[in-house]
């Protein structure tokens, strides 16, 4: 029988909380620490539908990658959005858990799970986080030479996305990519510097690809959400490793939720 706080400690086992930054929440969020733990929901974010889900099926536990309490919460009542969520899992009973960036830089984790499925041959790290550690933010390593053009679609099947967004010349033969999922725009300097011909993340804004251009690294937008829902897998093979009676199951967000559609 498993109970919450063996599930917690293999995440944290894979990615300790130390890594988080400090301005993160990870961890440990809502719920009992020795609760049993037969059926496990893994979803990118907490919102009404995954809570809901979990309430009508009977899940004892949920675990995302964003925090759900990010910041101080001032009030816990049933008149805003986030209140009536803790309310309905405090109700029922569920473990709340997340792993962000401590997942992100983890061994095996965010960035490590992308470098794998875009196949780079002889990946590094791109900040790293620890001496002597693969641990860090990113990816870097050649694909082999091909011109961007003819790898979007590539891009696209692997993140299983139908649109993504080029800041730069889809004429240039490229093969050193660099990736970082989520949000790596405040990270262009740090990959120019690997030599990159291709940095694909999600959320770019406008002065980011500015600044690309006069750094000579094409962009790829492939949004927050595709570069980011690539570790649920991951995290649900863990838990069967874990023990293989688990139910586990994946939350997909419906598609005009992705920010691309
Ligand atoms: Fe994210």
């Amino acid at each position: 029988m498993l109970k919450a706080k063996n599930i917690i400690e293999m995440m944290e086992n894979w990615a300790p909380t130390e890594l988080a930054e400090e301005w993160d929440n990870v961890g440990f969020q809502i719920g009992e620490y020795d609760k049993e733990i037969n059926k496990i929901l893994i979803a990118l974010d907490i919102d009404h539908r995954v809570v809901k889900k979990a309430v009508e099926e009977n899940f004892d536990m949920i675990i995302t990658h964003h925090p759900f309490i990010f910041q101080g919460i001032k009030k816990i009542n049933n008149l805003n959005y986030d209140g009536k969520i803790i309310i309905d899992l405090i109700k029922n009973n569920i473990v709340i858990y997340n792993a962000h960036t401590n997942l992100d830089q983890a061994i095996g984790g965010v960035n490590e799970e992308l470098s794998n499925l875009f196949d780079l041959e002889n990946s590094k790290t791109i900040v790293n986080s620890e001496e002597n550690t693969q641990k860090g933010y990113g990816k870097v390593g050649n694909i082999g030479k091909i011109k961007l053009e003819d790898y979007l679609e590539k891009i696209k099947t692997i993140l299983d996305v139908k649109k993504i967004t080029v800041f730069g010349d889809v004429e240039k033969e490229i093969n050193k990519v660099a990736l970082i999922g989520g949000s790596g725009g405040g990270f262009i300097e740090e990959v120019a510097e690997t030599g990159a011909d291709l940095f694909i993340t999600g959320d770019i804004k406008y002065h980011d690809a500015q600044k690309a251009e006069k750094l000579d690294l094409i962009l790829i937008d492939a949004g927050h959400y595709h570069t980011e829902k690539i570790i649920l897998p991951v995290i649900k093979e863990r838990l069967k490793e874990l023990n293989k009676d688990l139910e586990v199951e994946v939350y997909e967000k419906p598609s005009p939720l992705y920010g691309i559609y």
